[in-house]
């Protein structure tokens, strides 16, 4: 890589050149950009490259966010409009020809319920849509994380299935500035899907753990379901993304935006001997904007 990117540089007579790429690191794929200088003496002799790596992954995903956010916006938008006059309009033909057709009246009225039935459901689909692209900004307060994650377990021990559930927790783990709701959120999103993916006598785990020399508030979500393979892992916070029949996809894209609006970080990874964890890292201490 480098090798070629001096012989750019020889070819084009400069000093320094910059190059963005993809590389896999630990499974994981990620864009950098490179940028090599040619490092020179006082008299001008060469003596050596710099090479800087600036991992750009974030940033892109960010910026993909930001433009699916837009997207889902207008989509929305669009879609809404024409929505309402469709259904008035069926709606009005039933009022009036209800009843006149003697023959066909079945058809008429099996093609305009369904015509109303329809509508409602893209506006409900069209709902979610906006409500991912118009998501509030997070407001966060002081709170106790290890709270939020029992209140959130306990909501589901109740469930009908025979799903075990572990909830562990540092009892270590400082008071931290996040928005309980948006928290709140990210765990029952995260639950949901490792419930989806274990079978029925399953095990779904939360754990909380304070990294004290990181200064970072972790929280697991453990599952010993079906796994993710790998090439699907890259896609999984992308809105939109989904494996399942009635998925919309969006559970982990506002997982990661929630996450990203902490300043937190979000990764996955196996887990062992079958299942996947979630693992989020929050910052303990309150980062200025
Ligand atoms: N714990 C998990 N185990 C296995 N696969 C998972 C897990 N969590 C997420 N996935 C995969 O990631 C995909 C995207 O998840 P995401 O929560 O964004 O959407 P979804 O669950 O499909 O839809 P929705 O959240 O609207 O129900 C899922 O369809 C599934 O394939
Ligand atoms: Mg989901």
């Amino acid at each position: 890589l480098f090798r070629d990117m001096i012989r750019d540089m020889n070819e084009l007579g400069v000093e320094t050149i910059e190059k963005q790429m993809s590389v896999e690191a630990g499974g994981a794929h990620l864009t950098v950009l490179v940028n090599l200088n040619a490092l020179r003496d006082e008299s001008g002799n060469y003596i050596g490259m710099v090479a800087v790596l600036d991992d750009l992954s974030h940033l892109l995903k960010t910026q993909r966010m930001f433009a699916w956010k837009e997207v889902a916006r207008r989509i929305a938008h669009e879609i809404k409009n024409p929505l309402t006059p469709i259904k008035l309009s069926a709606q009005r033909l039933r009022k009036k020809y209800s009843g006149k057709f003697q023959e066909d009246g079945h058809v008429f009225d099996e093609c305009t319920s369904t015509i109303i039935k329809q509508v409602d459901e893209l506006k409900t689909l069209v709902n979610e849509f906006s409500s991912f692209a118009r998501m509030p900004a997070s407001n966060p307060s002081p709170n106790d994380l290890n709270e939020i994650v029992a209140e959130t377990a306990a909501l589901y021990k109740a469930g009908a299935r025979k799903i075990t559930f572990e909830v562990s927790i540092d009892k270590r783990l400082p008071i931290l500035n996040i928005d309980r709701d948006q928290i709140k959120r990210v765990l029952i999103n995260l639950i949901d899907n490792a419930i989806a993916a274990v079978s029925d006598d399953g095990i779904v785990r939360l754990e909380t753990r304070y990294a004290e020399g990181l200064q970072l508030a972790v929280i697991e979500v453990i599952d010993n379901g079906a796994g993710i393979p790998a090439e699907i892992k890259q896609k999984l916070f992308e809105p939109y993304f989904s494996t399942k029949k009635a998925g919309t996809g969006l559970g982990l894209a506002i997982v990661s935006n929630i996450v990203a609006d902490h300043n937190g970080y979000i990764r996955v990874k196996d887990n062992a001997p079958r299942g996947t964890r979630f693992i989020i890292e929050l910052p303990v201490k309150a980062v200025a904007i």
